[in-house]
């Protein structure tokens, strides 16, 4: 099935690759890495594609940004019913990553080397993400350079069509006006609800450390959680008004 038009900074299309960052993941061990090559062309494809990167089907989870894997590999380590992939533009940091991964013997976690929003938006298809993580996202806290902020109101669109009803994206940040921008991009997108009041929580007790985490904790920073689930879909109520 066609999607919709429009990625977020990705050309629409999967033949429009001009002027994207293409880095392949060549240089990873094959069994950890999503191949940046040709990318699923639908739904189906998708699926079949992630069950053979894997061992079989099951809940995926994409990390986004994941560094050099630490919260990801301990994360899928107990989390064994569910599938895992891990996003990472810096080759030096999926390779970390993609090692660990290798060490620990894992098969329900991989490593694509690239820009995410390429990932999301090619390999990715409508309802078949159960959670997104997104730890630590970089803030670019000047105003010249909030454009490059990964987490916009487009970008929290492609997230929600992604994600299955029920599904959710958690959200790290040291950064308070960052935060505050990432709660009005998804309360400006419809078919959210957030189980905080305020928009946000503390970093749960049962999450892996990251990298970032232990160096923001270092430096006395504060620390904000944030959590947003896809509303389900009223099936009765669509049938009974169509
Ligand atoms: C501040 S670090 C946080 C890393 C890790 N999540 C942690 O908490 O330790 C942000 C990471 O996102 C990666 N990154 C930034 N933009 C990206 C993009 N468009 N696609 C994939 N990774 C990206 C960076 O290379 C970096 O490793």
């Amino acid at each position: 099935m066609r999607r919709e038009k429009g990625g977020d900074g990705v050309r629409n299309g999967r033949d429009g690759r001009a002027g994207i960052q293409t880095q392949r993941s060549k240089e990873l061990p094959p069994l950890y890495s999503v191949k940046d090559e040709l990318p699923p062309q639908d739904k189906e494809e998708s699926l079949r594609y992630f069950a053979g990167i894997f061992r079989g089907r099951g809940p995926i989870v994409v990390e986004i940004g994941s560094g050099n894997g630490h919260f990801l590999v301990d994360y899928s380590e107990t989390h064994p019913d569910k599938n895992h992939i891990g996003t990472e533009i810096l080759l030096g940091r999926a390779r970390k990553f993609a090692s660990k991964a290798r060490k620990r013997g894992l098969r329900n976690v991989a490593v694509f080397h690239g820009d995410t929003r390429r990932f999301v938006w090619e390999f990715l298809y409508e309802e078949t993400v159960d959670e997104f993580i997104i730890l630590f996202p970089d803030p670019w806290p000047k105003k010249r350079h909030h454009k490059h902020r990964l987490l916009s109101d487009r970008f929290v669109r492609m997230l929600k069509d992604r994600l299955v009803d029920g599904g959710k994206v958690c959200v790290a940040t040291d950064h308070e006006e960052y935060r505050d921008f990432i709660i009005a991009s998804f309360e400006s997108v419809d078919g959210f609800e957030s189980p905080y009041s305020r928009g946000w929580g503390d970093y749960p007790d049962e999450y892996p450390r990251t990298l970032f985490l232990e160096r923001f904790k270092k430096e006395g920073r504060p620390l904000y959680f944030l959590q947003w689930i896809k509303k389900k879909t009223d099936c009765t109520r669509e049938n009974t008004t169509s």
